[in-house]
């Protein structure tokens, strides 16, 4: 089986978690694209929030009720891609660039279920590198201080120009090799002035679907 037909194994089954009058997080992605269409194809009647423009442009098309929010006091379900999930279930995301917004929307969220095909589970965060989205002129000074961390840091590019994020941020993609302690590097970024968002997710996944060449497995965060 393919990645792209896991990829839309998991994203179609995670479209039946929706229901009639949910407010709904719309992850960023290819993956999450499948959960969007598959949750489009269904017709249920929800409201959704995207966490990129480019989601919401695809919802749109889809003819799904995309609001912000100011609209959504509440949001029941998010469902959302990911670059590295640990058993723990804490993960790297931003892959896309749109890490701010997902986790915003993630944190807002009753239940977060996120989705992944088989290549995204690993024993330990790090070999993709981690995203970090910063102000622009703060970039250089945490370029250093990522390196004095002991990682790579790379400011990322796309088509031969510097990544904007859709908050008009830059992202530093920080290779950092295996992660000992996601928590402990979660609170550290956080620290840094400058830093807006990254894409070390801790303690915010409730449920990761995996599709593989068999189906679907379901893994619960450990208590
Ligand atoms: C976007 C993300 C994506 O969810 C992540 O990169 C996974 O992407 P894909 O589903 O295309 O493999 O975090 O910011």
């Amino acid at each position: 089986m393919t990645t792209a037909a896991e990829k839309e194994r998991v994203g179609l089954a995670a479209a039946g978690l929706v229901e009639a009058g949910m407010t709904v997080g719309l992850g960023t992605g290819s993956t999450a694209a499948f959960f969007v269409a598959g949750v489009a194809a269904r017709g249920v009647k929800a409201r959704f929030v995207p966490t990129s423009e480019a989601t919401a442009a695809m919802a749109r098309e889809h003819g799904m009720e995309v609001i912000g929010l100011d609209v959504a006091a509440r949001i029941h379900l998010t469902v959302d891609g990911v670059d590295e999930v640990d058993p723990a279930l804490n993960a790297i995301k931003g892959g896309g660039g749109a890490l701010m917004r997902e986790k915003i929307v993630a944190s807002l969220s009753d239940t977060v279920v996120y989705i992944g095909d088989s290549s995204k589970p690993v024993n330990r965060l790090g070999a993709f590198p981690l995203p970090v989205e910063v102000s622009p002129f703060a970039a250089p000074a945490i370029l250093r201080r990522l390196s004095d961390m002991g990682a790579a840091p790379m400011l990322r590019h796309h088509d031969g120009r510097r990544f904007v994020s859709d908050e008009g941020h830059w992202i530093i993609d920080a290779a950092f090799g295996e992660i000992e302690d996601p928590g402990e590097l979660d609170v550290m970024l956080n620290m840094i002035p400058g830093v807006v968002a990254h894409g070390l997710f801790v303690d915010i996944i409730d449920r990761m679907l995996i599709a593989d060449s068999t189906g679907v497995r379901t893994l619960e965060r450990p208590a």
